[in-house]
């Protein structure tokens, strides 16, 4: 775990191994030695630009790296949580363990503050796990810097490191093998992280399941070996009557196959994500524990495999969910929306009185959104304006699609209430239409996170792997409510 800390001494003061120096597009850096780099035009301040300088002048620091930071109007805590990253995934190919951040006192307010810790630790992150061998390298601690800082900013490290933290949870639990983290290991790993931070938690197994008439996630769970899992964690604060209690519903499929729809080989080995949405809703209780917002929050996490065992559900077969609904599954990969269909119901009957689903739902949201932005579905504008003032805040992208009632529709079924897929077009649209069927008048938020959970591409900033969203924005929603 890394140590964070806020330093408030001054800046040529500072001992550390590297001091991290953001510096601007057009502001002429010539401290610790730099103007010389400055005018070969090595140093220009353009963003992510990462300019290393041993044995700098005027300061304690062993190294100074001079970390572009671009234009100084359009700086923002999102660039810094970013740029903060860049900088510590560099330091630590060089096995540099210290680190330090010079904050200038004109940035120094504390959404910055936490967005560098959060930068940081997030940079610092690999899925590794299961790599054996000596040559792997962490960072050890990371102070920032303000000359004559204030105490508020302490807070503000303390909350940037447990959200950091509670999003890196998320991605190792994401990364986690199908052979490994079954439905009941998660189970297991949800009531292990609740009792370290006192969250209440109770697990619902097949038979209770079966009492409640949950057929559309058990439906799903049928074709495999491993049973099925249905984990409640509950936070409720420690003063005050709230009218509202938010609930965080994610999907868990540890494993999906795809069932007897089943998927292509090339890249099944991913589907291990699908649990992703689950293990968001999990890390964002981790969070919530300990900044304590003054809503009650519940998560509900549906955890399944989806295999084609010969007890698996098959195209045509019609199950009823527990709101009474019949549904035909036409496609046995469209298992997430089924599972969530039960989870939501159950959440509302739970006295869920807004509600937030993530879930790596749709191949198509991937090709509306690309990996760039969460696609977010609301059956009403308060929430759906809260969802992404919260996302906006924490720096994570969404963006609002439409959930027009005529695309029901698209879901008409000759034999049931409705079926579980739509036609060829729209299938991000077609998939939350079918949620919004069992969240019913309750205000609600679906964010189809197939194209944002997990990282594909290099980034300076981040690992490749587990992304850890949309951690942030369902924490900062409980603590703006
Ligand atoms: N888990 C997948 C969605 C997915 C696809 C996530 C690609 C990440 C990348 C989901 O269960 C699924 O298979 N959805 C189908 C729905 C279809 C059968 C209507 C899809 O998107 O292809
Ligand atoms: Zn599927
Ligand atoms: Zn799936």
């Amino acid at each position: 775990m890394m140590k964070i800390a806020i330093e408030s001494g001054l800046l040529r003061q500072i001992e550390t191994e590297a001091l991290i120096v953001p510096v601007f597009e057009g502001v002429r850096e010539e401290r610790f030695g730099a103007a010389e780099l400055t005018d070969a035009g090595e140093v220009t301040g353009k963003y992510l630009e990462l300019t290393l300088i041993h044995h700098p002048q005027e300061v304690a620091a062993r190294r100074v790296l001079l970390a572009g930071a671009g234009k100084v109007e359009t700086f923002d805590a999102a660039q810094l949580r970013r740029l903060s990253g860049a900088a510590v995934r560099l330091l630590k190919t060089k096995s540099v363990k210290k680190i330090a951040l010079a904050l200038d006192p004109a940035q120094a307010n504390g959404e910055n503050v936490s967005a560098a810790v959060e930068g940081a630790i997030l940079g610092d992150f690999e899925p590794d796990r299961y790599k054996t061998g000596d040559e792997k390298k962490s960072v050890d601690s990371f102070t920032v810097v303000v000359e004559g800082g204030s105490p508020e900013l302490e807070a503000a490290a303390d909350s940037g490191r447990i959200l950091a933290e509670a999003q890196n949870y998320t991605r190792d639990l994401v990364n986690e093998p199908a052979n490994l983290l079954t439905p009941l290991r998660m189970a297991e790993a949800a009531q292990q992280m609740a009792a370290e931070y006192q969250l209440d938690c109770e697990i619902l197994y097949r038979e209770e399941m079966e009492k409640l008439g949950m057929g559309a996630l058990l439906c799903v769970a049928q074709g495999s070996a491993e049973p099925p899992a249905l984990i409640v964690v509950r936070y409720k604060p420690s003063a005050g009557e709230s009218k509202a209690h938010l609930g965080l519903v994610g999907k868990g499929v540890t494993f999906d196959t795809g069932g007897i729809s089943i998927k292509a080989a090339d890249g099944m080995e991913k589907m291990k994500y699908d649990m992703a949405g689950g293990a968001s809703m999990l890390g964002a209780m981790r969070a919530i524990a300990q900044l304590k917002p003054a809503i009650p929050v519940t998560a509900f996490v549906p955890c399944v495999e989806n295999m084609p065992g010969s007890r698996a559900v098959r195209p045509g077969d019609i199950v009823t969910a527990m709101s009474g609904k019949t549904i035909e599954v036409i496609n046995t990969d469209a298992e997430g929306r089924l599972i969530l269909a039960d989870a939501l119901h159950y959440a509302r009957q739970q006295g869920c009185t807004h509600m937030v689903d993530a879930a790596t739902l749709t191949g198509a949201i991937v090709v509306a959104l690309g990996h760039l932005n969460v696609g977010l579905f609301a059956n009403d504008d308060g929430m759906r304006d809260r969802v992404l003032a919260a996302a906006k805040a924490a720096g994570e992208r969404m963006w609002a699609m439409p959930l027009e009632d005529d695309y029901k529709d698209y879901l008409k079924s000759p034999f049931a209430d409705l079926a579980n897929v739509g036609g060829r077009w729209g299938g991000a649209v077609t998939a939350a239409i079918f949620l919004k069927e069992f969240a019913g008048d309750t205000p609600w938020v679906h964010l189809d996170i197939a194209g944002t959970a997990w990282i594909d591409d290099v980034k300076p900033f981040v690992a490749k792997g587990p992304s850890g969203v949309p951690v942030r924005t369902l924490v900062r929603l409980a603590m703006d409510w």
